[in-house]
């Protein structure tokens, strides 16, 4: 490990749709950073759920203050040279730029994937549910996503390997880690 490896951070954001693959994609970044023995942290969505932003819900004030949390620790890790890597499907862009902002060495990774492959996936049966009409305000049936203007990565899930995806994402980490 090298020192320039270790001096500065940087977070790499995942967001879009439950079932985009943004975990997925997050842990191939991990292994990579990982081996390349980069001190590298996740914060994804459903775990973040379950400890420092427990007994949020989603509605928008409840959804922009869990991405004001995890920016908040995103930053801390950032500023000491930690690899952050962020999954959470965070659908408001305001908030994200708001962290953006404020962390500064900042990725945006938009994991893009049509409703219809998420749906057809639908890895926790949720889709199924809010379409049932069981589960009100779900993210892309009848609550609304919106897709970052300028990612610095774009990956199509339904069109790309994890692999593929994982090495676009890996070349502007190591870019932007090399300023
Ligand atoms: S965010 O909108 O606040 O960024 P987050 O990524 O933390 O969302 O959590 C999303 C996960 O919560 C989904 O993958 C899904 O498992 C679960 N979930 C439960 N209810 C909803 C809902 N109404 N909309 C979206 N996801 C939901």
């Amino acid at each position: 490990m090298t020192s320039s490896n270790t001096q500065r951070g940087l977070t790499v954001w995942f967001t879009g749709l439950s079932g985009a693959g943004k975990t997925t994609l997050s842990q191939a970044l991990e292994r990579r950073l990982a081996a390349g023995g980069y001190p590298v942290e996740s914060l994804d969505g459903d775990v973040v759920r379950q400890r420092l932003s427990k007994g949020l819900g989603f509605s928008k004030a409840d959804r922009d203050e869990n991405i004001r949390r995890i920016g908040f620790v995103a930053e801390l890790l950032t500023r000491h040279g930690v690899v952050v890597l962020v999954s959470a499907i965070s659908p408001y862009r305001e908030i994200r730029d708001e962290v953006r902002r404020q962390i500064g060495r900042f990725v945006e990774v938009y994991v893009n994937a049509p409703l219809e492959i998420c749906e057809q996936r639908d890895q926790k049966g949720l889709y199924k549910r809010a379409r049932a009409g069981e589960l009100r305000g779900f993210t892309g049936i009848d609550d609304p996503y919106e897709p970052p203007l300028n990612p610095e990565v774009e990956c199509h899930t339904d069109l790309e390997t994890v692999e593929r995806s994982a090495a676009k994402v890996w070349r502007v980490v190591q870019a932007t880690l090399g300023r």
